[in-house]
C-alpha cells in the first residue's frame, strides 16, 4: 500500500482494490409491492456496487430516486422482457420477487399457472446472462418454483444446486416475533430453525430447538406453531383482496441477500434456511439450516435435533413436498416440450 503525503489527510491507494470483487444484484420484479422496499432494503447491504432493476413496467423512476441514497454503487433500471437479460448480465445474486400474489381463499400452490412462467423466464435469463449467479426466489409457490427453475436450468446446462434457493426467511422472522412477542423478550434474541417448505402445514418451525428455550407446554407450542404456518394468510385476509406480505417479505428478503452476499465475501459462519435441493430425507427439495459462502451453499448442515411431534410433522410434510417437486419439474418439462426452446434434459432432478 502506498501513502501520498503532503495532502491534508493520507491518501491511502491500495494496490490490491482492482482486484477486490465487485458485486452486482439483480432484482426482478422492483416495481412491485415487495421489489420496492426489497430494493431499497438492499441498498443498505454493504458491498453492493450495483443494483440492477428490473419489472415489465417502467423502473427507471424507481432506479433514479434509490440512486439518491447515500449509498455506494450504481442504480440502474431495466424494462420489458428484453430488459430481461440485459438487467441479469454479469450479476452476482439475482433474487426474484416478480409474479401474482395471493388473494383471500387462494393456496399458494393455485399461483402454480402464473408464477411458474415468471421461473422459467428468470431461469432462462440466468443461464444466458449471469449463469453463475446465485438465483434466490421469492415468488411463490416456493415449494413447486424452485423445482421448476432447477429443471429449466438444468435443460440450459447450468444447474448448481448450491446456487438456487428458495426465500423461506419470513417464517423465520416471524417465528423470531411471534416467540419473542409470547416470551417478553426481543425478537432479536430468539434463534430458531424453520425447516420444511413454504405452505401451511410444510412449513416447520422447530419450536423445540428454539432459544432460548420456549417454556409453554404443548398447547401453547402447538397455537405458535399453527399462526407461524398460516401467517402468510393472516395477511392476505387483512389485505382483503390487495395481496399478499409484501413488507415483512422485502424486510426477510433483504436480510437473505444480505447473507447470501456476506458469503459471497468470504465471511464463515453465516446460517440460514432456506428452501433448496436436499438429500437429507426422501423430499429432493427441503428447507434445511445451510453454511452460505462464496459458491453459495458451502455446507448442508444435518437436521436439527426435534422432538417427537415435530418427527411426526416431518413426516407428514414430506410427501406433500415430493408431490409439489414432482408437479413443478412437470410444469418446466411442460413448458419446454411446449416451446421447444431447449432440448428437455434426459433426467430432471
Ligand atoms: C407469505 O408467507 O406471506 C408469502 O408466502 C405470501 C403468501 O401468499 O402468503
Amino acid at each position: 500500500m502506498f501513502l501520498l503525503r503532503g495532502l491534508k489527510s493520507s491518501i491511502i491507494i491500495a494496490p490490491w482494490r482492482s482486484a477486490v470483487r465487485t458485486l452486482k444484484v439483480a432484482v426482478v420484479g422492483a416495481g412491485g409491492g415487495i421489489g420496492q422496499p426489497l430494493s431499497l432494503l438492499i441498498r443498505r447491504c454493504p458491498g453492493v456496487d450495483e443494483l440492477a432493476l428490473h419489472d415489465l413496467s417502467e423502473t427507471k423512476g424507481i432506479a433514479a430516486d434509490l440512486s439518491h441514497v447515500s449509498q455506494r454503487g450504481k442504480v440502474v433500471g431495466f424494462t420489458g422482457e428484453e430488459g430481461l437479460e440485459p438487467a441479469l448480465t454479469a450479476a452476482d445474486v439475482v433474487v426474484v420477487a416478480a409474479g401474482m400474489p395471493r388473494l383471500p381463499g387462494m393456496q399458494r400452490d393455485d399461483l402454480m399457472a402464473a408464477n411458474g412462467r415468471v421461473a422459467i423466464k428468470v431461469a432462462t435469463a440466468v443461464s444466458k446472462a449471469s449463469p453463475g449467479a446465485l438465483l434466490a426466489f421469492i415468488t411463490n409457490p416456493i415449494n413447486m418454483i424452485v423445482p421448476t427453475a432447477a429443471a429449466v436450468l438444468k435443460a440450459h446446462g447450468n444447474y448448481d444446486p448450491r446456487r438456487l434457493f428458495g426465500v423461506t426467511t419470513l417464517d423465520v422472522v416471524r417465528s423470531k416475533k411471534f416467540i419473542g412477542d409470547s416470551m417478553n423478550i426481543s425478537p432479536d434474541e430468539v434463534t430458531i430453525p424453520v425447516i420444511g417448505g413454504h405452505a401451511g402445514i410444510t412449513i416447520l418451525p422447530l419450536i423445540s430447538q428454539c432459544q432460548p428455550v420456549f417454556k409453554g407446554g404443548s398447547k401453547e407450542t402447538q397455537s405458535l406453531t399453527h399462526r407461524i404456518q398460516e401467517a402468510g394468510t393472516e395477511v392476505v385476509n387483512a389485505k382483503a383482496g390487495k395481496g399478499s406480505a409484501t413488507l415483512s417479505m422485502a424486510f426477510a428478503g433483504a436480510h437473505f441477500v444480505g447473507s447470501l452476499l456476506r458469503g459471497l465475501g468470504g465471511q464463515e459462519g453465516v446460517v440460514e434456511c432456506a428452501f433448496v435441493a436436499s438429500e437429507l430425507t426422501n423430499a429432493p427439495f427441503l428447507v434445511s439450516p445451510l453454511e452460505l459462502g462464496r459458491d453459495g451453499i458451502q455446507r448442508y448442515l444435518p437436521l436439527p435435533q426435534m422432538s417427537d411431534s415435530e418427527k411426526g410433522a416431518l413426516e407428514k410434510l414430506l410427501p406433500i413436498l415430493r408431490q409439489n417437486a414432482e408437479e413443478g419439474i412437470q410444469f418446466a418439462k411442460n413448458y419446454l416440450k411446449e416451446k421447444s426452446a431447449s432440448p428437455v434434459p434426459a433426467a430432471l432432478p
